[in-house]
């Protein structure tokens, strides 16, 4: 497991670590049961600001550690699955670092790269087999990507993608008129009318709301993916967003196992932010005892999150659930709900229970001593 001790001055990176471990452990022992082969691809795969010697705070080295214990629970059920990650890099002094691992880990194929991550793109393709699952994390230090050109890897079939989309840069070079500038943000965001929207948004929050839907649109579009999903990194110290990690998908599945992982992350966001606050306000004043208060209110940041999402999903799960004429199959309606809103499927199968006992929805398939609902029921509003 990541160990925070490792990411002191950089707890964001700590954040993004955890979501990382937590879906790559999840998705590469479940896709292994199915896959014959796993490809994990880091398109800037650093090392950068790693504290630990063996690399473990680094995406590489999470993903390391992962194929290599999934390929070994495997292994011990005589199933042989072949690992491989491809790990991209440009800066000379970080790929000499790359080089060394291979030795290390002879159970997984390592393929170091050095160069642009985009220009490598065809080379990368050409060394994924058709018969691989991919899961492509590209994590870049800053935000000139032109989104068109990954178009190729996105699409590939049976590949999901976690892309760091660095907020706060984005957010501030949206403002600026100069034409390097605002070339390379087209690039990144290459349709909608995002840019019309900015100019009549007023508020930070509504800011975010424009960007992160416009690139939520772009890379579903670019990897023709059912389902994509924003995490806001928050500045440790700030309330402000650093960065927004976008996860893509076609699985119903993928979103579920996903938005488990997320709301952890985000828990051990809001518990990391409030330790960081109390320790640079204890710093400033030296009075350790005047804190308490203050770190219990800002671990409580994700809870009023979290519950203002259940609320949103509740209302979300009546809107979409059609009359008695149209039904939709329970399978095909949580996922519509746990696409707009940062939930657990086990939550939205209590609110769905929930509905049922106060007459709102009807499920006419349920079946006596059932809890929950089931994928097959069919669900339609009741009407009174
Ligand atoms: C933010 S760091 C990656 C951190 C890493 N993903 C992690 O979480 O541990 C970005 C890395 O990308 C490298 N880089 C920058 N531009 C690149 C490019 N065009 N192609 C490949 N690597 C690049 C940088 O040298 C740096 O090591």
């Amino acid at each position: 497991m990541v160990s925070l001790e490792d990411y002191k001055g950089r707890e964001q990176a700590y954040v993004k670590h955890v979501l990382l471990e937590r879906y790559l452990e999840a998705l590469v022992h479940k896709t292994a049961s199915v896959y014959p082969h796993i490809v994990y691809v880091d398109g800037f795969a650093g090392p950068w600001q790693s504290a630990n010697e063996h690399h473990e705070d680094t995406s590489f080295g999470i993903a390391l550690r992962t194929l290599r214990t999934a390929k070994a629970a495997w292994k011990g059920k005589r199933r042989d699955v072949k690992m491989t990650a491809i790990l991209i890099e440009k800066s000379a002094s970080a790929f000499k670092e790359l080089e060394k691992l291979p030795p290390k880990f002879p159970d997984i194929e390592i393929i170091p790269q050095k160069g642009d991550f985009v220009g490598l793109i065809p080379n990368i393709l050409s060394k994924i087999p058709r018969d691989a699952f991919s899961f492509f994390l590209l994590d870049p230090k800053g935000w000139r990507i032109p989104l068109n050109a990954l178009q190729p890897m996105l699409a590939r079939p049976n590949s999901e993608v976690l892309f760091n989309f660095m907020f706060e840069f984005i957010n501030r070079a949206a403002s600026i008129d100069d034409s390097v500038v605002v070339t390379g943000l087209n690039e990144l965001l290459p349709s909608g009318d995002w840019r019309q929207q900015l100019s009549q948004s007023t508020t930070s929050d509504q800011r975010k709301e424009v960007l992160v839907a416009a690139f939520t649109e772009c890379l579903s579009q670019a990897g023709n993916f059912k389902h994509v999903c924003e995490t806001t990194i928050l500045r440790p110290d700030r309330d402000r967003p650093l960065y927004s990690l976008f996860y893509g998908t076609r699985h119903d599945r993928g979103l579920e196992v996903f938005r488990d992982c997320q709301v952890k992350a985000l828990e051990a966001q809001a518990a990391t932010r409030a330790a960081t606050k109390v320790d640079k306000a204890e710093a400033k004043s030296r009075q350790t005892e005047m804190f308490g208060s203050f770190h219990e209110m800002n671990e409580n940041e994700a809870s009023t999150f979290l519950e203002s999402e259940k609320n949103k999903a509740r209302a979300a799960l009546v809107a979409l659930t059609p009359d008695k004429l149209n039904p939709i199959l329970y399978k095909d309606l949580w996922p519509l709900v746990l696409a707009k809103h940062v939930v657990r499927l086990t939550a939205v199968n209590q609110l769905a229970a929930q509905l049922r006992k106060e007459n709102v929805i009807d499920f006419p398939d349920w079946e006596p001593r059932r809890r929950v609902p089931q994928p097959h029921y069919r669900c339609c509003r009741k009407e009174n």
